[in-house]
Protein backbone atom coordinates (compact mmCIF):
# COMPACT_ATOMS: atom_id res chain seq x y z
CA UNK A 1 0.00 0.00 0.00
CA UNK A 2 1.02 3.76 -0.83
CA UNK A 3 0.59 6.71 0.98
CA UNK A 4 1.96 9.27 -0.89
CA UNK A 5 0.22 11.42 -3.46
CA UNK A 6 0.69 11.05 -7.22
CA UNK A 7 0.23 14.22 -9.87
CA UNK A 8 0.86 13.80 -13.42
CA UNK A 9 1.12 17.01 -16.20
CA UNK A 10 -0.07 15.93 -19.55
CA UNK A 11 -0.54 18.22 -22.36
CA UNK A 12 0.73 18.82 -26.13
CA UNK A 13 4.58 19.12 -27.07
CA UNK A 14 5.36 22.58 -26.17
CA UNK A 15 2.42 23.33 -23.58
CA UNK A 16 4.85 23.96 -20.87
CA UNK A 17 4.68 21.49 -18.63
CA UNK A 18 8.49 21.01 -17.45
CA UNK A 19 7.64 24.53 -16.25
CA UNK A 20 4.80 24.50 -15.15
CA UNK A 21 5.72 21.02 -13.23
CA UNK A 22 8.53 22.78 -11.82
CA UNK A 23 6.60 25.51 -10.16
CA UNK A 24 3.94 23.17 -8.71
CA UNK A 25 7.05 20.74 -6.93
CA UNK A 26 8.47 24.52 -5.95
CA UNK A 27 4.93 25.57 -4.20
CA UNK A 28 4.26 22.01 -2.49
CA UNK A 29 7.77 22.35 -1.18
CA UNK A 30 7.19 25.11 0.07
CA UNK A 31 4.99 23.96 2.04
CA UNK A 32 7.12 21.17 3.76
CA UNK A 33 5.95 18.35 1.79
CA UNK A 34 8.28 15.89 0.80
CA UNK A 35 8.31 16.24 -3.49
CA UNK A 36 10.09 14.07 -5.93
CA UNK A 37 9.64 15.71 -9.49
CA UNK A 38 10.19 13.15 -12.42
CA UNK A 39 9.52 12.84 -16.03
CA UNK A 40 8.51 10.26 -18.71
CA UNK A 41 9.78 8.66 -21.19
CA UNK A 42 12.92 8.45 -18.29
CA UNK A 43 12.44 9.23 -14.53
CA UNK A 44 14.91 6.09 -13.78
CA UNK A 45 18.43 5.01 -14.83
CA UNK A 46 17.16 2.26 -17.07
CA UNK A 47 13.85 4.34 -18.46
CA UNK A 48 16.42 6.78 -19.55
CA UNK A 49 18.16 5.09 -21.53
CA UNK A 50 15.18 4.09 -23.00
CA UNK A 51 14.11 7.75 -23.54
CA UNK A 52 16.94 8.55 -25.75
CA UNK A 53 16.01 5.78 -28.14
CA UNK A 54 12.36 6.81 -28.41
CA UNK A 55 12.83 10.80 -28.26
CA UNK A 56 15.91 11.06 -31.02
CA UNK A 57 16.32 10.10 -34.93
CA UNK A 58 13.81 9.10 -37.44
CA UNK A 59 10.12 9.73 -37.11
CA UNK A 60 9.15 5.70 -38.39
CA UNK A 61 11.72 4.87 -36.64
CA UNK A 62 9.45 2.64 -34.83
CA UNK A 63 6.12 1.56 -35.39
CA UNK A 64 3.56 2.59 -32.93
CA UNK A 65 2.57 -0.90 -31.42
CA UNK A 66 6.80 -1.02 -30.89
CA UNK A 67 6.56 2.45 -29.58
CA UNK A 68 4.27 1.82 -26.95
CA UNK A 69 6.11 -1.30 -25.86
CA UNK A 70 8.96 0.63 -25.16
CA UNK A 71 6.77 3.68 -23.20
CA UNK A 72 5.05 0.82 -21.49
CA UNK A 73 8.89 -0.78 -20.59
CA UNK A 74 10.23 2.49 -19.69
CA UNK A 75 7.18 3.23 -17.55
CA UNK A 76 7.38 -0.02 -15.51
CA UNK A 77 11.17 0.65 -14.68
CA UNK A 78 9.97 4.90 -13.26
CA UNK A 79 7.06 2.83 -11.81
CA UNK A 80 9.61 0.38 -9.81
CA UNK A 81 12.32 2.86 -9.32
CA UNK A 82 11.07 6.00 -8.40
CA UNK A 83 7.64 6.36 -8.24
CA UNK A 84 6.38 3.72 -6.12
CA UNK A 85 9.28 3.65 -3.69
CA UNK A 86 8.67 7.72 -3.00
CA UNK A 87 4.94 6.77 -2.68
CA UNK A 88 5.80 4.47 0.04
CA UNK A 89 7.90 6.74 1.63
CA UNK A 90 4.67 8.85 1.73
CA UNK A 91 6.26 11.53 -0.79
CA UNK A 92 4.26 13.95 -3.61
CA UNK A 93 5.07 12.19 -6.54
CA UNK A 94 4.99 15.02 -9.84
CA UNK A 95 5.71 13.46 -13.05
CA UNK A 96 5.87 15.38 -16.59
CA UNK A 97 3.62 12.58 -18.46
CA UNK A 98 3.11 9.54 -17.43
CA UNK A 99 0.08 6.79 -18.87
CA UNK A 100 -2.33 9.01 -20.25
CA UNK A 101 0.51 10.17 -22.94
CA UNK A 102 0.57 6.25 -24.19
CA UNK A 103 -3.25 6.75 -24.27
CA UNK A 104 -3.38 10.10 -26.55
CA UNK A 105 -0.02 9.50 -28.44
CA UNK A 106 0.23 5.67 -29.52
CA UNK A 107 -3.60 4.60 -28.32
CA UNK A 108 -5.31 7.29 -30.84
CA UNK A 109 -3.14 9.59 -32.96
CA UNK A 110 0.23 7.24 -33.74
CA UNK A 111 -2.42 4.69 -34.36
CA UNK A 112 -5.93 2.98 -33.28
CA UNK A 113 -3.96 1.23 -30.97
CA UNK A 114 -5.93 1.47 -27.88
CA UNK A 115 -6.98 -1.64 -26.82
CA UNK A 116 -3.32 -2.52 -27.04
CA UNK A 117 -2.22 -0.06 -24.61
CA UNK A 118 -4.95 -0.25 -22.50
CA UNK A 119 -4.29 -4.23 -22.15
CA UNK A 120 -0.21 -3.59 -21.88
CA UNK A 121 -1.05 -0.76 -18.61
CA UNK A 122 -3.66 -3.39 -16.82
CA UNK A 123 -1.03 -5.55 -17.02
CA UNK A 124 2.16 -3.92 -16.26
CA UNK A 125 1.10 -0.79 -14.80
CA UNK A 126 -2.07 -1.12 -13.33
CA UNK A 127 -1.79 2.12 -11.57
CA UNK A 128 -3.56 6.23 -12.48
CA UNK A 129 -2.77 9.33 -10.63
CA UNK A 130 -4.67 10.82 -7.78
CA UNK A 131 -4.59 14.49 -9.76
CA UNK A 132 -3.86 14.91 -13.40
CA UNK A 133 -3.20 18.38 -15.01
CA UNK A 134 -3.61 18.73 -18.87
CA UNK A 135 -2.33 22.10 -19.83
CA UNK A 136 -4.53 22.94 -23.36
CA UNK A 137 -3.41 25.28 -25.74
CA UNK A 138 -3.59 25.81 -29.48
CA UNK A 139 -1.94 23.16 -31.26
CA UNK A 140 0.14 25.45 -33.75
CA UNK A 141 1.43 28.16 -30.76
CA UNK A 142 2.59 25.00 -28.97
CA UNK A 143 4.20 22.90 -32.22
CA UNK A 144 6.06 26.48 -33.05
CA UNK A 145 7.68 26.95 -29.54
CA UNK A 146 8.84 22.97 -30.06
CA UNK A 147 10.25 23.69 -32.85
CA UNK A 148 11.99 26.57 -31.41
CA UNK A 149 13.66 24.69 -28.73
CA UNK A 150 15.48 23.24 -31.42
CA UNK A 151 17.20 20.00 -29.41
CA UNK A 152 18.01 16.89 -30.92
CA UNK A 153 14.24 15.13 -29.10
CA UNK A 154 12.65 16.39 -32.10
CA UNK A 155 11.38 13.03 -33.55
CA UNK A 156 7.66 13.34 -31.97
CA UNK A 157 7.76 17.15 -32.61
CA UNK A 158 8.82 16.01 -36.88
CA UNK A 159 5.23 14.36 -37.05
CA UNK A 160 4.00 17.87 -37.72
CA UNK A 161 1.59 20.19 -36.69
CA UNK A 162 -1.75 17.97 -37.63
CA UNK A 163 -0.21 15.91 -35.57
CA UNK A 164 -0.34 17.94 -32.54
CA UNK A 165 -3.89 18.71 -33.36
CA UNK A 166 -5.11 15.30 -32.91
CA UNK A 167 -2.95 15.15 -30.19
CA UNK A 168 -4.70 18.22 -28.50
CA UNK A 169 -8.31 16.70 -29.15
CA UNK A 170 -7.14 13.33 -27.77
CA UNK A 171 -6.23 15.07 -24.40
CA UNK A 172 -9.38 16.99 -24.32
CA UNK A 173 -11.67 13.88 -24.89
CA UNK A 174 -9.02 11.94 -22.30
CA UNK A 175 -10.01 14.65 -19.94
CA UNK A 176 -14.22 13.90 -20.31
CA UNK A 177 -13.20 10.33 -19.71
CA UNK A 178 -11.81 10.73 -16.79
CA UNK A 179 -13.46 13.62 -14.91
CA UNK A 180 -12.50 12.62 -11.53
CA UNK A 181 -8.81 13.11 -11.70
CA UNK A 182 -8.52 15.59 -14.89
CA UNK A 183 -8.36 18.78 -14.99
CA UNK A 184 -7.71 20.72 -17.82
CA UNK A 185 -5.89 24.27 -17.23
CA UNK A 186 -5.77 26.94 -20.03
CA UNK A 187 -2.42 27.19 -20.70
CA UNK A 188 -1.65 30.06 -23.37
CA UNK A 189 -1.78 32.49 -20.78
CA UNK A 190 1.53 33.68 -18.65
CA UNK A 191 3.54 30.99 -16.77
CA UNK A 192 2.82 32.95 -13.13
CA UNK A 193 -1.09 32.90 -14.00
CA UNK A 194 -1.25 29.44 -15.17
CA UNK A 195 0.59 28.18 -11.95
CA UNK A 196 -1.14 30.06 -9.69
CA UNK A 197 -4.72 28.39 -11.05
CA UNK A 198 -2.69 25.26 -11.07
CA UNK A 199 -1.30 25.74 -7.43
CA UNK A 200 -5.19 26.66 -6.32
CA UNK A 201 -6.48 23.19 -8.18
CA UNK A 202 -3.84 21.24 -6.41
CA UNK A 203 -4.55 22.44 -2.76
CA UNK A 204 -8.13 22.00 -3.50
CA UNK A 205 -7.46 18.48 -4.43
CA UNK A 206 -4.80 18.01 -1.19
CA UNK A 207 -7.11 19.50 0.85
P1 LIG B 1 8.59 15.06 -23.37
O1 LIG B 1 9.97 14.94 -22.84
O2 LIG B 1 7.51 15.35 -22.42
O3 LIG B 1 8.64 16.15 -24.54
P2 LIG B 1 8.04 17.62 -24.55
O4 LIG B 1 8.73 18.36 -23.46
O5 LIG B 1 8.39 18.08 -25.94
O6 LIG B 1 6.57 17.52 -24.35
O7 LIG B 1 8.22 13.74 -24.17
C1 LIG B 1 8.95 13.32 -25.29
C2 LIG B 1 8.05 12.88 -26.38
O8 LIG B 1 7.54 11.56 -26.14
C3 LIG B 1 6.85 13.77 -26.56
O9 LIG B 1 6.79 14.15 -27.93
C4 LIG B 1 5.68 12.91 -26.24
C5 LIG B 1 6.16 11.52 -26.45
N1 LIG B 1 5.51 10.49 -25.62
C6 LIG B 1 4.73 9.51 -26.22
O10 LIG B 1 4.53 9.51 -27.44
N2 LIG B 1 4.16 8.53 -25.44
C7 LIG B 1 4.36 8.48 -24.08
O11 LIG B 1 3.84 7.57 -23.41
C8 LIG B 1 5.17 9.50 -23.47
C9 LIG B 1 5.41 9.47 -21.99
C10 LIG B 1 5.72 10.49 -24.28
Amino acid sequence: MTSGIFITFEGIDGSGKSTQARALAEHLTNQGHAVVLTREPGGAPGAELIRQILVEGDPERWSPTTEALLFTAARRDHLEKTIVPALEAGKIVISDRFADSTRVYQGTVRSENRALVDALHDLTIGREPDLTLILDMPADVAHARGVARDTAEDRFEEFGADFQKALRTGFLDLARAYPDRCRVVEALRAAEDVARDIAALTDAALA
